[in-house]
């Protein structure tokens, strides 16, 4: 990677897209010098508080050059317009030469992140879950239920701790003398040196709910990032060893988006947001980590949320095998078989299918003689018939949509 940052200005004359939807030109990316850009894409899941028209200092296109993903946006110059285009592998020297739009990269993406977050959930399981300290008695009742004791001992513990006067202390006190010959291994506080921490596998490293001033790399092991939305544990990533988490609260001040818990025995950096910032400046790597990281996250829950859209749940289901096979990187010019990495009960949870219903889908989809099963794994044996049926959908879509305004006009 270059040390020394050569940016290139480029001029767009107005009305000349700059990048294109679904194109997979993404080693760049572009920062508004002069001019206005509007951003758009074929299907607006979500209305951005970003809005869609930019303007000088404004930047885009990270998400998909950091990601290595096709582009999810295009972008076209409203007015003559002057770019400032950056090439991935200069990012860490950009971020060298300019803190500020580094943080100002992170910054908004971690309240991209969190706001798709909340959309999906809501889109998907109807009932958001509560952004209070209060919600940690919350937790702690969900796996004392299900007698998952050291998830329920740390968040009753956690909700002793911020909310002090709250109506359920002395219950959450009474559950926790209960259950404490059950826990093992959990710890509260840590002195301001110890930066590498290690958790037995089943431990919480935090709860939803709790505020957090931390983000930690994981340097052994793995952890799963799950939230509890309707009663039900929602997992949203296993993240492994060089992967960053806890960023969010910490970039924005909020309470915790969701709770972390070792999934295996791991071995934790913890980076307060003193040590961050100075490593803003003495580190950018990681910071170019994080972007990245960001990104794919970002990239991939834009596909999720596209996905529900899909009315036909067949189509939804090909649309979710598609996007499994994009985020794993595996070439659409290969035409040879593929095993997934999950089965058929995990595909329906993707598509929020359930019941008979669900079983009815998955039935269809089995009668494709491409698709198997096979060790509790869906297999395909050709992956061209992933994208040929998801594209049959989306047309199938086009047209209803197509009839319906037809319809309406008539
Ligand atoms: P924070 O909100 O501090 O705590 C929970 C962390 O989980 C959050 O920061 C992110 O690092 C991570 N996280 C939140 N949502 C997702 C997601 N959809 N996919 C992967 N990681 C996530």
């Amino acid at each position: 990677m270059s040390n020394h940052l050569q940016l290139s200005f480029v001029n767009f004359k107005k009305g000349a897209y700059i990048m294109m939807e679904g194109r997979e030109d993404t080693d760049r990316f572009f920062i508004i010098r002069q001019g206005k850009v509007r951003i758009f894409k074929k299907v607006e899941v979500v209305a951005e508080g970003r809005g869609n028209i930019l303007g000088p200092g404004d930047f885009f296109g990270v998400i998909t050059a950091m990601s290595s993903h096709n582009h999810i946006e295009t972008a076209q110059a409203l007015t003559d317009s002057v770019l400032i285009s950056v090439r991935k592998d200069q990012y860490v020297a950009l971020i060298q030469n300019n803190t500020p739009v580094a943080m100002k990269i992170i910054l908004q993406f971690s309240q991209r992140m969190r706001y798709l977050d909340e959309v999906l959930t809501r889109l998907t399981l109807k009932n958001l879950a509560e952004d209070h300290p209060a919600h940690l008695y919350d937790v702690g009742e969900y796996y004392a239920a299900r007698n998952q004791y050291n998830q329920a001992y740390y968040a009753y513990h956690q909700y002793i701790m911020y909310c002090p006067q709250g109506e359920k202390v002395q219950t959450a006190r009474g559950q926790m003398m209960k259950m404490a010959p059950y826990v093992n291994g959990l710890q509260f506080s840590f002195g301001p040196e110890e930066s590498t921490r290690s958790y037995g596998r089943d431990t919480m490293i935090f709860s939803e709910a709790e505020p957090g001033d931390e983000l930690y790399i994981i340097r052994k092991g793995a952890v799963k990032i799950v939230k509890i939305v309707d009663n039900q544990e929602v997992l949203l990533a296993v993240l492994k060893e060089g992967d960053i988490f806890g960023e969010m609260a910490l970039l924005e001040s909020k309470l915790r988006s969701a709770s972390a818990v070792a999934y295996e025995d791991c071995e934790l950096l913890a980076i307060n947001r003193i040590n961050f910032e100075r490593m803003v400046g003495t580190q950018p790597q990681i910071i170019a980590r994080l972007t990245t990281l960001l990104s794919e996250r970002i990239w991939f829950i834009y596909k999720q949320l596209a996905n529900t859209l899909i009315k036909n749940p067949l189509g939804r289901m090909y649309d979710a095998l598609l996007i499994q096979l994009e985020k794993n990187r595996v070439s659409m010019k290969n035409f040879g078989r593929y095993t997934f990495d999950f089965g058929p009960q995990e595909l329906l949870n993707m598509v929020g299918l359930s019941g008979t219903e669900g079983n009815a889908v998955l039935w269809k989809l089995l009668e494709n003689r491409r698709i198997n099963v096979l060790e509790d794994k869906l297999q395909v044996e050709d992956i061209s018939e992933i994208q040929r049926q998801t594209e049959y959908y989306r047309k199938l879509q086009g047209f209803e949509k197509a009839r319906h305004a037809a319809d309406r006009r008539a």
